[in-house]
């Protein structure tokens, strides 16, 4: 640990310390270091000088002060130990993280305006929208668009549109249109080796309301979370709306590190995890990994949420089975999306529920939004019955071996050096390391520039110190845009390492 110490002599300028404000005085200190490590005028590892001096330096007694360590300490900006030496903490609990106004709020009678769970665990998104808006090169989370079955989709949707009765125009089934929860769970079953029955399978508009549906139904505040680090920003984003404490977990070469968690106690009460590729990095989870996280499920009553959100493509291997198939005790809650093999915009996903929480899960989800839209469950149920999407993906995997090559290839030849590639068997991004100190969100913004659009890969991580890359995706590009797109790319990147 950095032990820099704070220039412990001088009240720090950060502390607006007023004795004749009638703000009380440890809430002012509060304030003032909480705002200073939340904008990163604190770094991680710098020593906060000892409450006795602190207190000595604002002519106060010691007491206000120790209050305010220990509210700090409480909620995990800082570690140590009072009297023995405190210091920044080197990750913070991602729902403190939201930006503060120090300027506005400090002054005014009140505070800041108050905004909900949810609203605080969009605010750090914000970062990422630069590329969100762009349809380019590398765009992460995209289908090929260019190959979808146009014809065969819309004759399948006129057909049912010309043909809709009065029972499919009003409510539907929260739990989604039964035949349609039938064709998955056939599909699931022997495709992706999942042990499910057509009741357990749950329509909802997307992995990211399965998230959401995941959240509400097993967190409460006071419970931990635990995540993988680097992970996906959408499950951060659900799981902490619900005021749990997220807590980042970091992966070896076999994925997420069990021992780490098992070793946060018995309040960790979910665990998210993409075992078959792992987001952002690609990496598969190991046989005995998988045991052991089972295991450890088992034995503390926790739950696994599995987001297998584009195993269906693997192109150095065959596809490697659920997470789910191999847990004997049900403790694994499956999610799945029609995102990655059709296309995002459908809005349509699917989650298999544990027998112990289908109703609990039924519930939350007409709480979120009554059912998903019964036109596009039928055309749905038809695609997957009349074959067309087993057609689809047999001629995907090859499409996107053919991209994925030619990234592979051009990154190769044009960022051999500076840019270091992770697992590419799988999925439909490319996630690759960039010389630790340069920094990502430059290198997106300045390509979105020339209408490229990569995500950051440090915006996967909730410790203050992520690593630096990009996240390639691949699936949306043809081979004549990749070539071109990966020489502006080194060009940018050349000229920012320089
Ligand atoms: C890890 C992960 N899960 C899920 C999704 C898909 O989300 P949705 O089904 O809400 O479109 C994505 C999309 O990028 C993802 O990367």
């Amino acid at each position: 640990m950095n032990s820099k110490k704070l220039a412990a002599l001088t009240v720090p300028s950060f502390i607006p310390f007023d004795r004749t404000s009638c703000r009380p005085f440890y809430k002012q200190i509060y304030d003032g270091y909480r705002a200073a490590i939340l904008s990163g005028r604190l770094q991680p590892g710098q020593r906060l000088p000892s409450t006795r001096a602190l207190a000595v330096e604002l002519k106060i007694s010691r007491l206000p002060v120790i209050n305010a360590y220990e509210q700090l300490l409480h909620e995990g900006y800082i570690e140590g130990k009072i009297g023995a030496g405190t210091y920044v903490k080197d990750s913070i609990p991602d729902e403190l993280a939201a930006p503060v106004l120090v300027s506005d709020s400090a002054g005014r009678p009140g505070g800041p305006p108050r905004s909900s769970r949810m609203a605080r665990a969009d605010s750090r998104g914000k970062n990422m929208s630069v590329e969100k808006e762009l349809l380019g090169p590398f765009r992460v989370s995209l289908p090929a668009l260019d190959h979808f079955p146009h014809q065969v989709w819309s004759r399948l949707v006129s057909r049912h549109a010309k043909n809709l009765s009065a029972d499919l125009m009003a409510y539907g089934d929260p739990a989604g249109h039964l035949p349609l929860r039938e064709a998955i769970a056939k599909y699931l079953r022997a495709a992706r080796a999942v042990n499910c029955e057509t009741r357990q399978i749950l329509i909802v508009s997307g992995s990211q309301m399965a998230l959401q549906i995941c959240a509400m139904a097993l967190l409460t505040p006071r419970d931990a979370a635990c995540i993988e680090e680097p992970g996906y920003p959408g499950a951060r984003y659900a799981l902490r709306s619900t005021g749990a404490t997220l807590i980042p977990i970091a992966l070896d070469g076999e994925g997420i590190r069990v021992e780490e968690i098992a070793s946060r106690g018995k309040k960790v009460r979910v665990v998210y995890v993409t075992p078959s590729h792992q987001y952002p990095l690609g990496l598969s989870m190991s046989a005995s990994r998988r045991l052991e996280l089972l295991d450890w499920a088992q034995q503390r009553r926790s739950w696994i949420v599995e987001d297998d959100y584009d195993s269906e493509y693997r192109y150095a291997s065959r596809p490697i089975g659920a997470l789910q198939g191999m847990d004997t005790n049900s403790r694994v809650i499956y999610i799945g999306t029609f995102s990655k093999v059709l296309f995002p915009s459908l809005r349509l996903g699917y989650v298999v529920a544990p027998p112990l929480l289908l109703n609990k899960f039924i519930r939350v989800r007409e709480t979120l939004d009554l059912f998903s839209p019964t036109l596009y469950q039928l055309v749905l149920t038809d695609f997957l019955q009349e074959g067309h999407f087993a057609r689809h993906l047999r001629r995907m995997r090859s499409v996107y071996l053919r991209r994925r090559n030619a990234l592979v290839e051009g990154l190769g030849r044009h960022l051999g050096e500076l840019l270091k590639p992770c697992n590419a068997d799988a999925g439909l991004h490319l996630s690759a390391f960039l010389p630790q100190g340069m920094d990502d969100l430059e290198i997106v913004r300045r390509i979105a520039q020339r209408e490229i659009s990569a995500s950051p890969l440090s915006a996967c991580y909730m410790s203050r110190r992520p690593k630096s890359g990009l996240i390639l995706g691949f699936g949306g590009s043809d081979e004549s845009q990749i070539g071109p797109a990966v020489q502006t790319l080194s060009k940018i990147v050349r000229e920012l390492a320089r």
